[in-house]
């Protein structure tokens, strides 16, 4: 569990960092159940479908290399647990102060040279069109050593606080239609390189961020290929309403089951 002063710093900078959260036994499940899963990309789309029947969804690059393989946490059991261990859960389950449901997860693959940007963005930009409210948070596990070259995240800190940013569709830059925030709002915000911090790391270093944080990444220049394991969570009472255009399920939950049941809130100390 988080002391009170990694809460507030959560709260004042819309992320926490956890570096070695993870013990070499949790990491390696993890790493060998996402590896599997990119190096069986073919079969495994032929086994399961890699689309809105629950099965994993893939996502590959204009160039052929694998994206992103989403709602993976629904089959794979070292994911499953990952998600439940005390040390994930709970800290969520005092960001929320309430139970939290998975609303979508995703292995982000960077790979070596061929992994391309993620545009500037806040999630709740595109989930605040899901039905859903801002009780929302992710935790990211970095399942490969991540390097600036290597196309590693970039946050603007204290950015949660700065509501809404303007947000338009692109499907022009990569394989994946982005959400992205314009250039303007961007231009307004985003003056110079101190504005934000790269999200460096080896394996095993956890990243808990608020859904509205500004963060995006560029491309992988370098010849590691880096992965990422990240759980989009929610409020258990924030469930998506009905909305005009619902998104499929891999990227839109419709089961809710707490995974912090077992987690006891304590008052905080510090
Ligand atoms: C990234 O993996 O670089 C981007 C993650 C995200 O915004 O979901
Ligand atoms: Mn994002």
């Amino acid at each position: 569990m988080w002391n009170s002063q990694q809460l507030d710093q959560y709260r004042e900078q819309g992320f926490l960092a956890q570096p070695g959260l993870l013990t070499q036994d949790e990491l390696s499940s993890l790493q060998t159940a996402a590896n599997d899963l990119v190096s069986r990309y073919e079969e495994m789309v032929e086994l399961v479908g890699d689309d809105e029947d629950n099965g994993v969804h893939y996502v590959k690059e204009n160039n052929g290399a694998v994206r992103s393989l989403f709602a993976a946490h629904q089959r794979i059991e070292a994911f499953r647990q990952a998600i439940r261990l005390p040390k994930i859960a709970g800290p969520l389950k005092q960001i929320f102060d309430n139970d939290a449901y998975v609303f979508h997860s995703k292995v982000n693959v960077k790979d070596a040279f061929q992994g391309t940007v993620w545009l500037w963005h806040q999630d709740y930009g595109y989930w605040q069109y899901d039905g859903v409210d801002d009780r929302m948070a992710s935790v990211l596990i970095m399942l490969d050593k991540t390097t600036i070259h290597g196309g590693c995240l970039l946050f603007v800190p204290g950015s949660h606080q700065w509501g809404v940013l303007e947000h338009e569709s692109d499907e022009a830059t990569t394989s994946y239609k982005q959400w992205c925030v314009t250039k303007p709002a961007l231009l307004e915000r985003i003056q110079d390189d101190r504005v934000y911090v790269p999200i460096v790391g080896e394996p095993g270093d956890v990243f808990f961020f608020d859904c509205k944080i500004l963060h995006g990444s560029g491309h992988n220049m370098s010849p590691a290929s880096r992965k990422s394991l990240i759980f989009a969570c929610a409020d258990v009472d924030n469930q998506p309403k009905v909305v005009e255009n619902p998104r499929p399920d891999w990227v839109v939950a419709r089961q809710f089951e707490p995974f912090t049941n077992d987690i006891q809130l304590e008052p905080t100390e510090s």
